[in-house]
């Protein structure tokens, strides 16, 4: 057996110090440490649930050697997950010859504040958004605001800003991006190899050195709690009051933010965040791309994971069922051993998912649908953006040589206690011409299927309609229909 380094203390950037911290607690938020701690005022606390943005800073990490700057909510990201990481709060943000940056001052010059509680985080999520688009498009803006809301200025004035930054000047001379190199050599020095443990009980905090010391940890400690991207367990300590130690952080875990493709699957290693996951499976599976937007908002979709949507086995999470329409597996691991499944098959009940003690997801394996392959899915909500499923259907068929549906995968989120299959509406279409005849047929089993639930959400009237509407239109869309089948953006009159 191979003897891991340790270490009893974190070790990240703030802004431009150099920070070791053996006294952290495995729920200690980065807001608290920002302004408890540090007085770092700037960072706002609104909601402490991942929704406002008031609170949101950047955090650099290394991705395949590269320095990527990041908007996060710093109300759901745990200390522990930072180790290796560059914190950029607002009050690092300067201009050339002491002004202010180009953010702050088109946010100034456009009226983009009023009270000024939100600014900070629509300065921090713009200044994340300039970075890497100096010139964006209006889309791009309102996809990277999707997390900040502002409850008094109205978003005109700040979109008008947003368009503005590179007016006051340019991304090359920022600060940020010029010391770009030795931010770099400093965070791959902070990368020792080790694993960190910090306190005992109540207080434990495990960072494992790689995937296979994760695996040693939680075979010692069956109980610890896995923090991934912290998008839920965040909402467990800030809203729930929950003890959430021993906490095994596994955020900054190399080895699994890895992906790959082989033979039309792509691996997606269970660390990978939604941003970093969809920017492949956009362009491999397009129809997955659309559901990204949807997906919370920008700080959320740069923090979760796909591992944590489906280890989380929430009835509502919105992966799962595209991906089990796709038809993907799952790989678990305890200790040395691993197992594959259908990942169908992971959810058991609510709540209860196929997952012994001490295992932990590694990776899912995804289908890419070939050619003839149909697949959709669609997410239906009160709200457009940063808004929880109401219901959402995952699509996958295919035809026979004479119009009859050969295959077909259907999965539902928010149906049922888990993410599920239609089987009898699935049994109603095999056999059958892909007809409106046979689709409507079909729709009358949905009954059979799911019994769904009223909440504050939806109610299940509601639910059970749109469900079957889903199939309608993917019949629709299969079938080239010229109806308009979805409005994906209002336009000011
Ligand atoms: C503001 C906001 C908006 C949101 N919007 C959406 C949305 O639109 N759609 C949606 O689906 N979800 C949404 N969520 C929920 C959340 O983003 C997802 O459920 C997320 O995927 C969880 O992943 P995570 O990495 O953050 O997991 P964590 O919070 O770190 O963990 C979640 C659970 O999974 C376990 N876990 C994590 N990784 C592993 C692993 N590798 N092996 C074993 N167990 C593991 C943890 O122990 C925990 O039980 C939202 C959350 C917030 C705060
Ligand atoms: S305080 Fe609202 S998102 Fe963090
Ligand atoms: S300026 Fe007051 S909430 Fe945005």
């Amino acid at each position: 057996m191979t003897t891991v380094k340790t270490r009893n203390e974190i070790r990240f950037i703030l802004n431009s110090e150099d920070v070791a911290l053996g006294d952290v607690a495995p729920s200690e938020t980065l807001l608290d440490f920002l302004r408890l701690k540090r007085t770092l005022r700037g960072t706002k606390e609104g909601c402490a649930e991942g929704d406002c943005g008031a609170c949101t800073v950047l955090v650099g990490r290394l991705s395949g050697g590269k320095l990527v700057y990041e908007s996060v909510n710093a109300c759901i990201r745990f200390m522990g997950s930072l180790d290796g990481c560059h914190v950029v709060t607002v009050e690092h943000l300067r201009g050339e010859n002491g002004n202010l940056h180009p953010v702050q001052q088109a946010m100034v010059d456009f009226h983009g504040s009023q009270c000024g509680f939100c600014t900070p985080g629509f300065v921090m999520s713009l200044y994340g958004l300039w970075m890497k688009s100096p010139e964006p498009s209006d889309a791009e803006i309102e996809k990277a605001l999707q997390g900040n809301l502002c409850r008094c200025t109205g978003y005109e004035a700040i979109m008008r800003a947003a368009r503005a930054i590179s007016d006051y000047g340019k991304v090359a001379r920022d600060p940020l991006l010029a010391e770009r190199r030795a931010v770099t050599a400093r965070l791959e020095a902070l990368k020792d190899g080790s694993r960190v443990e910090i306190g005992a009980g109540k207080s434990r905090l495990v960072v494992p050195a790689d995937v296979d010391d994760l695996a040693a940890v939680l075979e010692a400690e069956p109980t610890a709690t896995v923090v991934a991207g912290s998008t839920d367990v965040g909402l467990w300590v800030t809203k729930h009051m929950r003890e959430i130690a021993p906490a095994v952080f596994i955020a900054s875990i190399d080895g699994l933010h890895g992906m790959s493709e082989d033979k039309g699957v792509i691996t997606i290693g269970a660390g990978v965040t939604y941003t970093e996951a969809f920017a492949t499976l956009a362009k491999r599976i397009p129809a997955l791309g659309p559901l990204f937007d949807r997906l919370g908002g920008e700080q959320v979709r740069n923090m979760g994971t796909i591992g944590g949507n489906i280890a989380n086995g929430s009835p509502i999470g919105d992966t799962p069922p595209p991906l089990i329409a796709l038809g993907a597996t799952l790989t678990l691991r305890k200790g040395t051993v691993r197992r594959t499944i259908s990942l169908q098959d992971f959810f058991i009940a609510y709540g209860k998912q196929d997952r012994a003690p001490g295992e932990f997801v590694e990776a899912v394996h995804v289908p890419v649908p070939a050619k003839g392959e149909n697949f959709a899915v669609y997410k239906v909500t009160k709200r457009r953006d940063e808004d929880i499923t109401a219901t959402l259907g995952a699509f996958w068929l295919t035809l026979a040589k004479d119009g009859t549906v050969a295959e077909v995968r259907i999965a539902y989120g928010g149906m049922a206690a888990t993410p599920k299959r239609a089987s009898a509406v699935e049994a109603a279409l095999v056999g059958k011409p892909w007809t409106e005849a046979t689709v409507e047929a079909a729709m009358a089993k949905y009954a059979e299927d799911f019994t769904p639930l009223t909440d504050m959400r939806a109610t299940a009237e509601y639910r059970a309609l749109a469900a079957r509407n889903l199939l309608l239109r993917f019949y629709m869309e299969t079938t080239g229909t010229k109806a308009p089948l979805q409005v994906s953006r209002y336009e000011a009159a």
